[in-house]
């Protein structure tokens, strides 16, 4: 019977499928593998499911004489090295679509709690400072008609344009290759150069994936070249901003705010920034939502499935 290792328990949508067919060995519920405890599991597997938060390199992939699928639990796929994958005749697949949605819900919820000073409110409610209403308590800025500025305009920074429609704004966005004319004014959206995004937007996303080209996109000089209202988000992947040059912009006040849902060396956060009032912070959880997350386990299952009957899975990365 074909084994797969499966790093980290997920949701029994798709688990349950496969331990019907499968001897499955889920690694912990709580705890990613280190390498060793990697390589040990999934030396005799036909197929791995890993998440995001484990690093897949060469030694790991050149362990697993059996391997034939490595399905990640996530729609990025920077912890794998596909050039090692690709060489061993290993497919890799992923998650994209079922999450676009809440990653950009999570964008927005990031975006309007640094504008309007969320994380600072809820603390001076539970300190009990609210002593009663202030004209000039806790002001924030102004969302409606402002201008976005979108880095990485996939599936996600398409469906953040979206919603900026509703505020009236004005919606810039950088990627590699821009869109056609047609597909621009439907999202209306202009394309930027990086450059001009950074310094007419009011607010800035980051919704790209991490790539050589992207890694510190945003560093210092980026920084400095913001607007001193500037609010930056990034649901993407930590290591596209320089997280010490952001923690002192926030602290230097030289940018309003920022909203973190990802970080450098996860779930390791530079201590700077946990002590700024300025910047919201979550753990990752962009497509935590049970419908993205149980959907999730059924898609690296499926793609399990059909790359060990001999089929394409749905997926394909490689
Ligand atoms: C989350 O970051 C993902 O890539 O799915
Ligand atoms: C679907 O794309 C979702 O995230 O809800």
């Amino acid at each position: 019977m074909p084994k797969v290792f499966v790093t980290r328990k997920i949701p029994d949508t798709g688990l349950k499928i496969l331990k019907k067919k499968y001897e499955v060995e889920v690694f912990s519920d709580s705890t990613n593998p280190t390498k060793e405890e990697f390589i040990n599991g999934a030396k005799d597997a036909d197929a791995i499911v890993s998440l995001l938060s484990d690093p897949i390199d060469r030694e790991i992939i050149e362990s697993c004489k059996n391997l034939k699928v490595i399905a990640n639990y996530a729609v990025g796929y920077d912890n794998i090295d596909l050039d090692a994958a690709k060489e061993n005749n290993i497919s890799v697949t992923n998650t994209p679509d079922v999450l676009t949605q809440a990653t950009a819900d999570l964008t927005w919820t990031l975006l309007l709690s640094a504008v309007r000073r969320i994380i600072e409110s809820d603390k001076f409610v539970r300190d009990l400072k609210y002593k009663g209403w202030g004209p000039e308590l806790l002001l924030g800025q102004r969302t409606y008609g402002k201008t976005l500025g979108i880095i990485g305009f996939g599936r996600i920074g398409k469906s953040v344009a979206k919603r900026a429609k509703g505020f009236n704004m004005n919606v810039l966005y950088n990627k590699r290759t821009p869109l056609d004319k047609a597909e621009e004014e439907k999202l209306n959206a202009t394309y930027a150069e990086l450059d001009e995004l950074i310094k007419s937007s009011d607010f800035i996303t980051i919704n790209a994936s991490l790539n050589e080209s992207t890694y510190h996109l945003i560093d210092k000089s980026e920084l400095k070249n913001m607007k001193e209202t500037a609010v930056i988000i990034n649901t993407g992947r930590g290591p596209i901003i320089n997280e010490k040059e952001l923690a002192n912009a926030l602290k230097n006040k030289e940018i309003f705010a920022a909203g973190l849902d990802v970080y450098e060396e996860e779930p390791e956060i530079y201590h700077k920034l946990l002590e700024l009032d300025n910047v919201v912070l979550t753990p990752h959880t962009g497509s935590a939502t049970t419908y993205s997350r149980y959907k999730m386990s059924e898609m690296v299952v499926e793609d399990v499935i059909a790359v060990l009957e001999g089929r394409k899975p749905n997926n394909k990365v490689i």
